[in-house]
């Protein structure tokens, strides 16, 4: 009686010391992991990935659209590369507050949304990526930043910006398919260019890897945030399996789902760091990915452009002398960091010619 009370005692004396032992290692683990979660700084980054969307080139490059007014207005532009062949388009500049390069990728243009998701759901892991053994991942994703003008443009920006400015942290940013290639431009910038401090922040990004091309991707680039929103369909796309968790697509860490509870009349925002899986189930895996809706909006900020399907884009005069275009078509508007911004003249801030 007295011996079998006494083993009792034992055991939920064992049982507490680990639960103990294991909270405390959460908690540690949280508390000194790169990539915890600032709210402010992903209010900031998902004013440029909206801004990104912009078609207007003069508004874009002289940084006088209305989306880029905000809390991103102190932004310096350095660099606009316009993929006309790929519908592709980012921009590289230096944000004076943040201290720090951002680089943005827009999202796909592409003539109905609803066709690009339910492509998704077939995109297949069809490309090793360079250099990792066993690390697959999607082919278009992969060759829209690495075989596109994009990448050459993006990392000479960057290397202008370094000369003038120093060895500043970059940001990288996209939403959408731009998630997808924010990501490729983190790891390449950290594998192939030396690039010391790499953030990158993501929303409503598509899987874009397997496995074993989450677990390489979060050791090279740990401070990664990858926001998703309520049900937005993107995030559960192309499809995870849990039965065969590394023959098919994975994201990579680190989630921050976005999602409300309302009590009565009462609505919060919840923002909930998810845990270092990459596919953490109590997170946007917790809900079905049914709406296109919670895809177009990320702390209320507008995403995709006001006219889907365009690659058209407009350029007045004076930032044509800016740019530089190749024989596909494709051109970059450039500027020198260490000259002023270009201010507009009002005469011609008007007249857009379609090019
Ligand atoms: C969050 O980011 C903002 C903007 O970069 C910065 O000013 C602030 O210090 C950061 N907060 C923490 C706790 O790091
Ligand atoms: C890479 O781009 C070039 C030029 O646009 C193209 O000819 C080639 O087919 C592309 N490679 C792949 C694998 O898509």
């Amino acid at each position: 009686m007295g011996k079998s009370r006494w083993l009792i005692w034992a055991i939920i004396a064992c049982v507490l010391a680990s639960s103990s032992a294991r909270e405390l290692k959460l908690f540690k683990h949280k508390m000194g992991h790169e990539s915890d979660y600032n709210h402010t700084l992903a209010t900031i980054l998902v004013e440029y990935a909206s801004a990104v969307y912009v078609t207007d080139m003069t508004q874009l490059f002289t940084w006088t659209c209305s989306r880029c007014n905000g809390l991103i207005k102190e932004f310096e532009i350095i660099e606009l590369v316009v993929d006309i062949q790929h519908c592709l388009q980012s921009f590289v500049g230096v944000a004076k507050d943040l201290n720090a390069i951002v680089i943005a990728f827009r999202g796909t243009q592409e003539h109905s949304i609803m066709n690009w998701i339910e492509d998704l759901y077939w995109k297949q892991l069809d490309l090793n990526y360079p250099g990792m053994s066993d690390a697959m991942v999607h082919r278009g994703f992969y060759y829209a930043y690495h075989n596109t003008t994009l990448r050459p443009a993006i990392l000479n920006a960057i290397k202008r910006a370094k000369e003038c400015y120093g060895d500043i942290p970059i940001m990288v940013t996209g939403h959408s398919m731009g998630g997808a290639m924010a990501a490729f431009c983190g790891i390449d910038l950290k594998v192939n260019h030396e690039a010391r401090n790499v953030q990158v922040m993501t929303f409503g990004q598509p899987r874009i890897g397997n496995a074993v091309f989450a677990s390489y991707y979060s050791k090279l680039v740990p401070n990664t945030i990858r926001v998703t929103n309520e049900h937005d369909i993107v995030p559960h796309l192309p499809p995870y399996y849990p039965y065969f968790p590394q023959k098919t697509y994975h994201h990579f860490p680190r989630e921050v789902w976005l999602y409300n509870i309302g009590l009565g009349s009462l609505v919060y925002n919840i923002e909930k760091v998810c845990d270092g899986s990459g596919e953490d189930p109590s997170c946007s895996r917790s809900v079905t990915g049914t709406s296109i809706s919670d895809h177009l909006v990320y702390y209320g900020v507008a995403l995709m452009s006001g006219e889907p399907g365009t690659c058209r884009i407009v350029m007045d005069p004076p930032v044509v002398d800016y740019g530089t275009t190749d024989l596909g078509g494709n051109f970059i508007l450039s500027r020198n960091p260490a000259t002023p911004v270009i201010k507009l003249n009002t005469e011609s801030d008007t007249g857009g010619k379609n090019v």
